[in-house]
């Protein structure tokens, strides 16, 4: 483990466009499940993945319904964990390799708002916010509070419609079979196509399109791509990435961030 670290120091300290990619694995250790590890949330109850994979239809099908059923339901436990949740020393160690210079972007999977809490700035949030809402027409993006949710259901108002384009609005959660919302499945593939270092964090590398992004990368010949996973996954079976510190991201990744610091001075 210790030369691993070691050669992803030196590989980030020499490298041109460093970019990181996360998903559910990262936020582990601040309390928020993952959904395939262990005691994964799909793998815990097959269902709800099956009932995730419904969600994008209906609101297709009946927006107002699709609304009144989110606003009156019991808030699932997942959605309370993400709101008390606290960014754990692996987000905080990648937007401090944000503030050394080295890392150029965080894409991520996870809808928590962690790596923004923890100060990174160039964030690609490729499945949405949990603290987002967004107009399916336009694109634009709100905070949650500025729109009444509660009057919208008393005045029988539902949907919530765009400001700008009296689209309609949804929460910025991107669900199972719903496009990636355009402006950041682009800069997310630019990104791919710039680096010279992917630092793949707490992902199955499962889910597409984002598992592409490894792929693509990997095709120009010239990128270093570096998991940290608590298990292997089909990015190290197929030799996408180069290797794999196996181990929890709150404890490789600040060890990583103190070997560059230490090589720095
Ligand atoms: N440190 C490192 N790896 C970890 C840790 C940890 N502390 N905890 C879990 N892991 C690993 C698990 O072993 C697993 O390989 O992180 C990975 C998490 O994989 P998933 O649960 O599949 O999460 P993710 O890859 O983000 O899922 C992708 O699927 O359901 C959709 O939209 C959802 O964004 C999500 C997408």
């Amino acid at each position: 483990m210790e030369q691993l670290i070691a050669k992803a120091a030196w590989d980030l300290t020499n490298s041109l466009h460093a970019i990181a990619l996360t998903g559910a694995g990262i936020s582990t250790e601040s309390g928020i499940s993952d959904f395939r590890g262990p005691k994964g949330i799909w793998t815990l109850n097959p269902e709800a993945e099956r009932r995730a994979y419904r969600s994008y239809e209906k609101f297709v099908e009946d927006p107002k319904g699709w609304w009144e059923e989110m606003l009156t339901q019991p808030r699932a436990s997942f959605l309370d964990s993400l709101e008390a949740a606290m960014p754990n020393p692996g987000h905080y160690a990648l937007a401090e390799l944000e503030q050394l210079g080295i890392l150029k972007c965080v894409i991520t999977q996870n809808i928590d708002a962690l790596h923004e809490k923890a100060g990174t700035k160039k964030l690609l949030e490729y499945h949405g916010s949990v603290a987002k809402l967004r107009c399916i027409s336009c694109g634009l993006r709100f905070r949650r509070d500025e729109f009444d949710l509660a009057n919208l259901i008393q005045e029988n108002q539902l949907p919530p419609h765009c400001p700008e384009c009296r689209g309609i609005i949804k929460s910025d959660t991107v669900s199972f079979g719903e496009p990636i919302p355009s402006d950041v499945a682009r800069q997310s593939l630019e990104e791919a196509r710039k680096c010279d270092l992917m630092l793949i964090c707490g992902t199955s590398a499962v889910i597409y399109p984002f598992a592409n992004l490894p792929r693509r990368a990997k095709q120009k010949g010239t990128v270093t791509i570096i998991e940290v996973n608590a298990d292997p996954t089909p990015l190290t079976e197929e030799g996408i990435s180069d290797y794999l510190i196996q181990g929890k991201t709150g404890e490789v990744l600040p060890r990583i961030v103190e070997e560059v610091k230490r090589t720095k001075k």
